[in-house]
């Protein structure tokens, strides 16, 4: 029997409300599964925790969190605190703490009807981000000088190591290998004339390493494009962590909106805890109303299951996403529907527990 230990942060805002559709869909899979037996542990960290104790977390958060077999999160901010502050202090706090230097991000499309693309169907829309989610643009590294001067000028310095970009080009490939896939890079080599040109030399020198993967450049505008125009070009994409942040958000845009993406931090080595939220935010203004869409948080269970090589779980849940929208009774209103949050959850735990079922008496 497998005891997976699962530390749940719900955060703020919807991330509270759809994260306990996820702990519902856990304990679900717990009850129907034999070999597995989560254990849960919640931590009240967020933007209340930081206006009650003016921290984000405890201090030792990390290490309170570091045995867990998975981190499981909602969304954190809130306007009662500024986002660079509760950003920084919780969630990349834990990415970067526990060196979560990879981001899955699939892009999807389980029903055509969810697509604003014209003549886009499931087979086109079908393909996975690889974002690279330790440093980057994302390196924290600046300097604000002359502050409140005519002289002010501020830095916000990108770092791209050679072994922080190779670790998640190489992950890439593997990736790409493993799954018989192509595998594009998107970066900005025309305008970035020292990270961008750094990283597609990189993606080169790797590439040799892998005669077998079919490989595409684009540069990230062009790919923007694409992603609207033709997104059967893709299959793998590997990108930078702030173009792989944006670029998700236009992924989600075609396969239904944040309601439905979700993303995995991975750290490949597994020397830390892996942490598995929706890529989408607290959403103040719908926060509190019960009616965010709890499937993206559904969704980063699947991804959970497939970290913990129980890829059966995987396909379960996300079959029971794709017979749900497909129904569209229990859809939220951000996909047209008028269900609440619960309803939505409770109508996927009946679709997943009556396919299991049914499966298992075959
Ligand atoms: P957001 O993702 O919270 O919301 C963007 C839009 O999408 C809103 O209109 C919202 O109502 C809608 N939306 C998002 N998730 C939805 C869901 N599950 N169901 C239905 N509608 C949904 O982004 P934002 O408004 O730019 O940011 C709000 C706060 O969240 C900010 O503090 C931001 O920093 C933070 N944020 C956190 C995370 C995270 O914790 N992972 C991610 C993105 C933004
Ligand atoms: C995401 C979010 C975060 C990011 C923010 C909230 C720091 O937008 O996970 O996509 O930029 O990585
Ligand atoms: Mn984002």
């Amino acid at each position: 029997m497998k005891r997976l230990k699962i530390a749940l942060i719900p955060g703020d805002g919807i991330g509270k409300e759809v994260l306990q559709e996820g702990v519902k869909v856990l304990k679900t899979i717990d009850k129907i599964d034999n070999n597995l037996f989560f254990e849960f542990e919640e931590f009240p960290w967020g933007c209340d925790y930081y206006v009650k104790n003016g921290k984000m977390m405890d201090d030792n958060g990390l290490e309170q969190l570091k045995d867990f077999d998975a981190i499981y999160l909602g969304a954190v901010g809130h306007p009662s605190v500024p986002d660079h502050v509760s950003l920084w202090d919780l969630l990349l706090k834990i990415r970067k703490g526990f060196d979560q230097y990879v981001n899955l991000r699939e892009i999807t499309l389980l029903n055509q009807s969810l697509t604003p693309l014209k003549d886009k169907s499931e087979e086109d829309i079908d393909f996975l981000v690889i974002r690279e989610n330790s440093e980057g643009e994302y390196a924290g590294v600046g300097e604000w000088m002359n502050k409140g001067t005519p002289e002010e000028v501020v830095l916000q310095t990108s770092v791209f190591s050679r072994k922080g970009t190779e670790r998640i080009i190489r992950y890439a490939f593997e990736e790409a290998r493993r799954q018989k896939k192509s595998l594009t890079s998107i970066s900005k080599g025309n305008a970035l004339n020292y990270s961008m040109v750094f990283w597609d030399q990189v993606f080169n020198e790797i590439s040799q390493e892998y005669p077998d993967v079919k490989t595409y450049s684009y540069l990230v505008d062009a790919a923007s494009m694409y992603f609207i125009k033709e997104p059967e070009r893709f299959e793998i994409v590997v990108t930078t962590n702030l173009f792989g942040d944006i670029l998700t958000d236009l992924g989600a845009a075609i396969t239904g909106g944040l309601g439905l993406a979700a993303g995995a931090n991975i750290n490949p080595e597994r020397q830390f805890p892996p942490m598995f939220e929706p890529i989408h935010g607290s959403a103040p203004d719908i926060a509190g109303k019960g009616i965010a869409n709890p499937l993206a948080a559904i969704w980063s269970v699947a991804q959970m299951m497939e970290y913990f090589h129980e890829g059966n779980w995987k396909d379960y849940i996300i079959e029971s996403i794709r017979v749900l929208l497909k129904e569209g009774r229990y859809l939220t209103r951000d996909l047209g529907g008028k269900s609440l949050t619960t309803e939505t959850g409770d109508r996927l735990i009946e679709i997943l527990t009556q396919m299991v079922t049914e499966n298992k008496s075959k």
